[in-house]
C-alpha cells in the first residue's frame, strides 16, 4: 500500500499539507484499490477504509486499536510526540492555570468557552441538583462495606436510569447532563461514607463544586469541617487535567455502548467500569501502593526499577508509559509542579514524593525506558497530591471519574449528532476449530 507522500519522503522532503496525496493504493489479488485519505485540522492523516471489506473482502487487524481512528472528533487534540494536549483548541496549561472545572466542562460539552452568564446559569443548575433522591440512599445500604467505591459508583450511576427518564429530547439530555455532573460527587462521597460506616452528609449548595465534595467526604454530623480553599483549588485543577483525553479506553467504551443507543446513565456507568482497570484510571491507586511498597520493603527505587525491566517479572513502573504520549505527559508536568506546593501547604510528608522523583530521575536516564519512550503519565504524581490532601487511596480512581465525566458526556453528545455514527461492531479473524460434528456425552 502506498504511504501518503512517500515519494516526497524518498526525496528527503517532508510532505506538506498542501501536497498531501488524497488517496493511497492497495494492491491485492491482482487488482488495485484506491483508498481515500482523510485529513484532520492538525494535519493528521487517516486511510478511509469504509469500503474495504465490501470492495476487497479484507478486514483490518489492529490489536488494541493502536492504528484505528474510530471516529472524527473535534473535542480534544493530543500530539503524543510533542507532549501537546488541547481541549477544543485551548492548551491544557492555560486551562489549568486560568479556568475552572465547570467552565472546562461547558467548553468540552458545547465547544466554546461559556459567557459569564452561561457559566453562572450552568453552575446554578448543577448546584441545585446535587441531592440524591431519598430512596436512592438505601441503594448504598445494599453494598458490602468492604466494596471498592468504583464498582459502587458504577452501579449507582447505572441505577440513576431507574429514577430518571430516558434522555430522548434535547431538554431531557440537558437535564441528564446536569444531573450526572451534579450527583456524581454526591454518589462518590456517599460510597466512601458507606465504606467507613459513617452517615452520608447532604450536599451544601452554598459551597462551590469541589468544596462541596470535600465537605461531603470529610464532614461528620458531630463536628464542623472547614474546607481549605487551597485544597479545593488543587482538586479543581486535578479535575480539569482529567476532563478529557480523546479516544482512551473508557471514552471508547462510552462511545461503543452509546452507539447502541443505550441510556446515557448506563453508558456512563460502562465508562466508569472501564476506567477502574489498573492499566487505565486504576493506575493512580497502583502508583501510591507502589511508592508505599518501595518505602517499606524494596528499600530503593533502583531495586524496584530492575524488577519493572525484568521480562520474567510482571512488575511495571505504574504511572509510566502511555499509548499516545511518547514524550512527557503535559498533565504530569503540571502536577509535578503542584505536588511540592500542596505538600508544603498542607504539611504532609514528602517521603513518597521524594521516592517518585527519584524513580523518575533514574528511569529517564535508563536505556530501557529511553528506548521505549516511557515517561511519567498523569497518574504518576496525581496520587501523591490526592494523598497529601487526605483523599483515601481507594477513592483515587473515583476522583478520576469525577474529572473524566464531562469528557465522556461530550463524546456521547458528539457521537449522537454525527451522521456517520453506526452501532460499534468490530470484526475478527477467527482462529477456532473449523466445522466438526457434535459428540454425544456418553461417547466422550
Ligand atoms: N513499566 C515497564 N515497562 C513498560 C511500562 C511500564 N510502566 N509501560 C510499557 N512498558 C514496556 C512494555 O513492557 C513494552 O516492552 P517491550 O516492547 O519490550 O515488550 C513496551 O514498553 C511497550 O508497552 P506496551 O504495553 O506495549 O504499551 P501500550 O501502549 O500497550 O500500554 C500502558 C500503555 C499505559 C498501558 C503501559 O505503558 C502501562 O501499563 N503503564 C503502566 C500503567 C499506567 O500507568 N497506566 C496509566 C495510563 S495514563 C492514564 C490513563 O489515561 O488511563
Amino acid at each position: 500500500m502506498a504511504e501518503p507522500g512517500i515519494e516526497e519522503k524518498r526525496k528527503g522532503a517532508a510532505p506538506s499539507a498542501g501536497a498531501a496525496q488524497k488517496s493511497a493504493t492497495l494492491q491485492y489479488d491482482g487488482k488495485s484499490y484506491s483508498l481515500p485519505i482523510v485529513e484532520g485540522t492538525e494535519s493528521e492523516r487517516a486511510l478511509d477504509i469504509t469500503r474495504l471489506r465490501q470492495d476487497t473482502g479484507l478486514i483490518t487487524l489492529d490489536s488494541g486499536y493502536g492504528n484505528t481512528g474510530a471516529c472524527r472528533s473535534s473535542i480534544c487534540f493530543i500530539d503524543g510526540e510533542q507532549g501537546i494536549l488541547r481541549y477544543r483548541g485551548y492548551p491544557i496549561e492555560q486551562l489549568a492555570e486560568k479556568s475552572s472545572f465547570l467552565e472546562v466542562a461547558w467548553l468540552l460539552l458545547y465547544g466554546e468557552l461559556p459567557t459569564p452568564e452561561r457559566l453562572t446559569g450552568f453552575t446554578r443548575e448543577i448546584t441545585r441538583h446535587t441531592m440524591l433522591h431519598e430512596d436512592f440512599r438505601r441503594f448504598f445500604d445494599f453494598m458490602p462495606k468492604s466494596a471498592h467505591p468504583m464498582p459502587v459508583s458504577a452501579a449507582a450511576v447505572a441505577a440513576l436510569s431507574t429514577f430518571y427518564k430516558e434522555a430522548d429530547t434535547e431538554d431531557r439530555v440537558f437535564r441528564a447532563i446536569v444531573r450526572l455532573l451534579a450527583k456524581m460527587p454526591t454518589i462518590a462521597a456517599y460510597a466512601y461514607k458507606h465504606s467507613i460506616g459513617q452517615p452520608p452528609m447532604y450536599p451544601r449548595n452554598d459551597l462551590d463544586y469541589c468544596s462541596n465534595f470535600l465537605y461531603m467526604m470529610f464532614a461528620t454530623p458531630c463536628e464542623p469541617y472547614y474546607v481549605d480553599p487551597v485544597v479545593a483549588r488543587v482538586l479543581d485543577l486535578l479535575l480539569i487535567l482529567h476532563a478529557d483525553h480523546e479516544q482512551n479506553c473508557s471514552t471508547s467504551t462510552v462511545r461503543l455502548v452509546g452507539s447502541s443507543q443505550s441510556s446515557l446513565y448506563a453508558t456512563i456507568a460502562s465508562g466508569i467500569s472501564a476506567l477502574w482497570g489498573p492499566l487505565h484510571g486504576g493506575a493512580n491507586q497502583k502508583v501510591i501502593e507502589m511508592l508505599e511498597r518501595i518505602a517499606l520493603e524494596e528499600g530503593s527505587a533502583e531495586v524496584f526499577l530492575r524488577k519493572a525491566k525484568d521480562k520474567d517479572d510482571t512488575t511495571r513502573l505504574m504511572g509510566f508509559g502511555h499509548r499516545v504520549y511518547k514524550s512527557y505527559d503535559p498533565r504530569a508536568a503540571i502536577l509535578k509542579k503542584s505536588c511540592k506546593e500542596v505538600i508544603e501547604r498542607v504539611g504532609a510528608s514528602s517521603k513518597l514524593l521524594e521516592i517518585a522523583m527519584r524513580l523518575e530521575e533514574i528511569a529517564l536516564e535508563d536505556d530501557y525506558f529511553v528506548k521505549r519512550k516511557l515517561y511519567p503519565n498523569v497518574d504518576f504524581y496525581s496520587g501523591v497530591i490526592y494523598q497529601a490532601i487526605g483523599i483515601p487511596v481507594n477513592m483515587f480512581t473515583v476522583m478520576f471519574t469525577l474529572g473524566r465525566l464531562p469528557g465522556w458526556i461530550a463524546h456521547w453528545l458528539e457521537m449522537r449528532k454525527d451522521p456517520d455514527t453506526r452501532i460499534g461492531r468490530p470484526r475478527q479473524v477467527y482462529t477456532g476449530h473449523r466445522e466438526r460434528a457434535y459428540v454425544p456425552l456418553d461417547q466422550r
